[in-house]
């Protein structure tokens, strides 16, 4: 399927404006959504086979989740299990609904197998977003497979009051997710990376878990797990912060990492106009420097803070690199855009293999394995 993909549907797919092809696919997913027999039929195609493992006391069927942005406003929640991906993390969502930056805003460099986007958390808001997700529930929709929501600090909102907006947003949603990620390492938000500064973090942190505890309080549940999602090109000094702020707050992990701000050479004249426009780049270029990431936070936490490892895996033998560095889960955004449908399915049995190769017993005794 994915050698269809590659060789037919891709090309026609890559004849259209990178940003139209993506709300095309995500409208054709949110519809089928809505079907029981699509998802059903979806997952006769593409599901991927069993590789469960346990993180922050959730189950998950398999490691590998479809990254933010891809599903920024919960359109196709159910569908992501469909397409054989062990969980989701849906989102941006802000408090406030925005627009996002003016378009184009999305750029594919096909030959170096990377995007570069500066979307600005364009979404529907958290009030529509949370419509979105109970309606999903109401119909009896829900996938069984974990769900987070990326939360985003909104446009309007000034950065001394980004722990109420991102608070807000946790409040409305809280029930309706199973983990949260604090993106404070957008690139396309002036000013947001600043808020991995200690002195800001601190205070969102805080306020957000005594969210977290109200709202767990007050429904009879278990706090949610919250994690904080980081910059590749954070230096050092603002990542042992950054872990140090985890630990004292009793978050759940660390996502690494978002899109990066730097570029690559290319010898490619049209990835070279590409790699001029603004915004952050993810995809191959990024592989390197995501698992570079992975392995400092792995290191410097001693291993003890989970890790869902993000940045330009596309291969089982990706995967692998980024769990064997530290990494407990994964996710990817640009493989599905390079290689189609087919690729949850085939990283998770690479993987498979991998386990059963290296003689272990389950995909959890892989991580940081060579860090
Ligand atoms: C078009 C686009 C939109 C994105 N939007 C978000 C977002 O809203 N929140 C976020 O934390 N990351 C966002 N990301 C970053 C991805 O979640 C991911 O960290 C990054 O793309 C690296 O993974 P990849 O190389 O597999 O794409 C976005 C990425 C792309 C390409």
């Amino acid at each position: 399927m994915s050698f269809f993909y590659r060789t037919i549907l891709r090309p026609a797919v890559f004849l259209q404006d990178s940003e139209k092809a993506h709300n095309r696919m995500i409208s054709t997913l949110s519809r089928a959504s809505r079907s029981r027999l699509m998802m059903s039929l979806l997952g006769n195609f593409y599901s991927s086979p069993e590789l469960p493992t346990k993180v922050f006391d959730l189950e998950f069927p398999n490691p590998l989740g479809i990254a933010a942005g891809m599903d920024k406003n919960g359109q196709a929640v159910p569908a992501w299990q469909a397409i054989g991906f062990g969980f989701s993390e849906i989102g941006g969502v802000t408090l406030h609904e925005q627009e996002g930056n003016p378009k184009p805003r999305m750029f594919r460099a096909t030959s170096e197998r990377a995007l570069v986007n500066r979307m600005g958390f364009n979404n529907i808001g958290a009030n529509s977003v949370l419509d979105k997700l109970k309606d999903f529930k109401n119909r009896g929709l829900w996938p069984e497979s974990p769900v987070g929501i990326n939360l985003g600090k909104s446009k309007i909102t000034p950065l001394k009051k980004a722990p109420e907006d991102y608070a807000g947003s946790l409040e409305l949603l809280w029930n309706h997710a199973d983990f949260f990620v604090i993106n404070i390492s957008s690139p396309n938000t002036l000013g947001l990376r600043d808020l991995q500064e200690s002195k800001h973090l601190e205070l969102i942190l805080s306020l957000c878990q005594e969210t977290n505890s109200k709202c767990a309080i007050k429904l009879g549940k278990n706090m949610k797990p919250l994690l904080v999602k980081i910059a590749p090109e954070l230096k050092d000094s603002y990542l042992k912060d950054i872990i140090r702020l985890i630990q004292k707050f009793d978050l759940n992990g660390i996502v690494a990492t978002n899109t990066t701000i730097q570029r690559p050479e290319t010898k490619n004249n049209k990835s070279k106009k590409i790699f001029d426009e603004q915004g952050g780049l993810s995809g191959l270029p990024l592989k390197d420097r995501s698992t570079d990431m992975i392995r400092k936070i792995y290191k410097i936490s001693k291993g003890k803070i989970p890790i869902i490892g993000v940045g330009g895996v596309f291969t089982a033998d990706d995967a692998w690199e980024k769990i064997t560095a530290g990494a407990s889960l994964l996710q990817l955004y640009t493989g599905l855009v390079f290689e189609g449908p087919g690729i949850a399915r085939s990283i998770i049995s690479g993987l498979k293999k991998r386990v059963k190769e290296a003689g272990l017993n389950s995909i959890s005794e892989a991580i940081g394995l060579n860090s």
